[in-house]
């Protein structure tokens, strides 16, 4: 149900919303001056959310879900560009309605009555989607990495700013009780000044590798591949390159993209870090030798250098997706006076402070000195450190549980529309902070295909030796190719 301020609210915004949707429709990747609408007025807290999802695959199922789990907020249309997405979308998400479902996101975007949108395409679909929601007026959640090049987060932030409207990016474990306390326990200084970081994600399984089940109908007829391609390189249409985007990076960003994301974000919110300033990453094709050119074994080293908010430290990542030995995984925040390990939902900490005395003995140079040596050792040492210095806090663990019912999903979608009721830009993950964290996972992605150390100002967020065209599988766009195809609108029939 509409209130009376909900009707005027649309009617207010239905003009220009129109204009500059038929703006986009029109010229999909133009560079017409913006016509933004901004947050003109707050959604009174009676008033339900209305939103779309755009790319109803696997994530866009759970997203949706996760969005629904919160209160006041209804699901009123998807884009997708496979048909048996958009009949599975009305079957699961209809509720008896017909739900209004199209291949051409653009029809979304010129629909008055939607507020927000969630982006759940493959990657190399959330900027361009992203800022033409916004101008449209729609309030966004984007799916992490919220860009897939380096040179694409500022035009998203510059769209958001001059839009006023709320923006999310979706690495929602951010929200999560143990990355909460996580920030808590860093803040407070519970483990001392952070000096390393390390983290693995390995897997060892054709679904670990993102080689998900392909649809025996998948054809050209069922999926509009054309608009798929959008401003990729134009390639014949491959049923593998549409439902495992992932191993090429054409669409994807790769391991750092899908998987390294996660943890910077946790680390970026758990620090109040902005970022690294150099980043390394080395990699291999070494088992899923299936036409991907993405690595299935990466390693990144990124140096975040001492700032206000922290110490210097290391962050070291790695993904092994051919790990057929036993998988460790292990994600830790180690400081010098303990650790934060973080396992499933929970963490535990633990704190390990040395003693001021650093002890003699053992194995240690001072049984090679004379005796005579050794009692002038003896006495200088006493000297210098009384009994009080010697002793070391024991070493003490405290496991952290999250509550049985956290959910970090839904949290995430509820920080991003009660934003949404409030007219605010505030959300915890906002574009400026989402491409601070991808920034640093496309820039793995850049060192890794032109082998070679990338140098990044967090502050500025900009690349200090910009890409090289010459570097070996240099993942550069083409501009060229910035078209789309004019694909069917199959709404309300496919
Ligand atoms: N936050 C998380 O934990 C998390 C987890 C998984 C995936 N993701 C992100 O979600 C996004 C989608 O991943 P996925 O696993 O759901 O992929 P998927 O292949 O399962 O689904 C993507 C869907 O997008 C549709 N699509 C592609 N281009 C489109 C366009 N222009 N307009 C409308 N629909 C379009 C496709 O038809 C497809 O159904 C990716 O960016 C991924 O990184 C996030």
């Amino acid at each position: 149900m509409q209130s009376s301020s909900r009707r005027n609210f649309i009617k207010t915004l239905s003009a220009a919303s129109a204009l500059a949707a038929t703006e986009t429709i029109a010229r999909p990747f133009s560079q017409v001056a913006p016509a933004y609408i901004p947050n003109l007025k707050k959604i009174s807290p009676n008033d339900k959310i209305r939103f779309a999802t755009i790319g109803m695959g696997i994530q866009g199922n759970f997203d949706t879900r996760a969005a629904l789990r919160n209160p006041d907020v209804e699901l009123v249309a998807v884009a997708d560009l496979y048909n048996g997405r958009l009949e599975h979308a009305k079957s699961e998400y209809g509720n008896g309605k017909e739900l209004f479902t199209t291949r051409d996101h653009r029809e979304i975007l010129a629909r008055p009555d939607i507020d927000a949108v969630l982006v759940v395409t493959p990657d190399h679909w959330h900027d361009h989607i992203t800022i033409a929601a916004l101008k449209a007026g729609k309030n966004v959640y984007c799916e992490k990495p919220m860009v897939q090049h380096l040179n694409e987060g500022k035009a998203v932030i510059d769209a958001w700013k001059k839009s006023g409207k709320t923006m999310q990016v979706g690495s929602q474990r951010i929200s999560s009780a143990a990355f909460q306390e996580a920030k808590r326990l860093v803040q407070t200084g519970e483990i001392g000044a952070i000096n390393y970081i390390e983290s693995t994600n390995d897997r060892f399984s054709a679904g670990g590798a993102w080689n998900y089940s392909i649809p025996p109908d998948a054809s050209t007829q069922t999926v509009d591949w054309d608009r798929f391609l959008g401003d990729a390189p134009k390639h014949p249409f491959d049923a593998k390159r549409f439902f495992r985007w992932r191993n090429y990076k054409d669409y994807g960003t790769g391991v750092a993209g899908d998987l390294f994301i996660h943890l910077i974000t946790g680390v970026h919110y758990v620090t109040d870090t902005m970022g690294p300033t150099r980043i390394f990453s080395s990699g291999n094709l070494a088992y899923w030798k299936d036409g991907r050119d993405v690595p299935d074994v990466m390693s990144c080293i990124m140096d975040y250098p001492q700032t206000d908010q922290h110490s210097a430290f290391q962050m070291v990542l790695r993904v092994n997706f051919a790990n057929a030995g036993k998988i460790n995984d292990a994600t830790r925040i180690i400081g010098n006076e303990g650790e934060i390990r973080f396992s499933e939902n929970n963490l535990v900490l633990t704190k390990h402070k040395l003693p001021q005395a650093p002890g003699y003995g053992g194995y240690d140079s001072f049984f090679t000195f004379t005796p005579e040596v050794q009692a002038e050792f003896v006495k200088q040492y006493d000297a210098q450190y009384p009994p009080e210095t010697r002793t070391a806090e024991p070493v003490k663990e405290v496991k952290f549980e999250a509550p049985k019912d956290d959910d970090a999903h839904a949290k995430h979608f509820a920080d991003f529309f009660k934003n949404v009721r409030e007219g605010s830009q505030g959300t915890i993950e906002d574009p400026v902070f989402g491409f601070r964290a991808a920034a640093p996972v496309l820039a793995c992605n850049q060192s890794y295909f032109e082998q070679k150390v990338i140098h990044w100002d967090p502050v500025t967020m900009t690349q200090k030796n910009p890409a090289t065209a010459t570097g070996k599988k240099a993942p550069t766009r083409t501009p060229a190719k910035k078209t789309v195809a004019t694909a069917k609108t199959t709404a309300g029939k496919s």
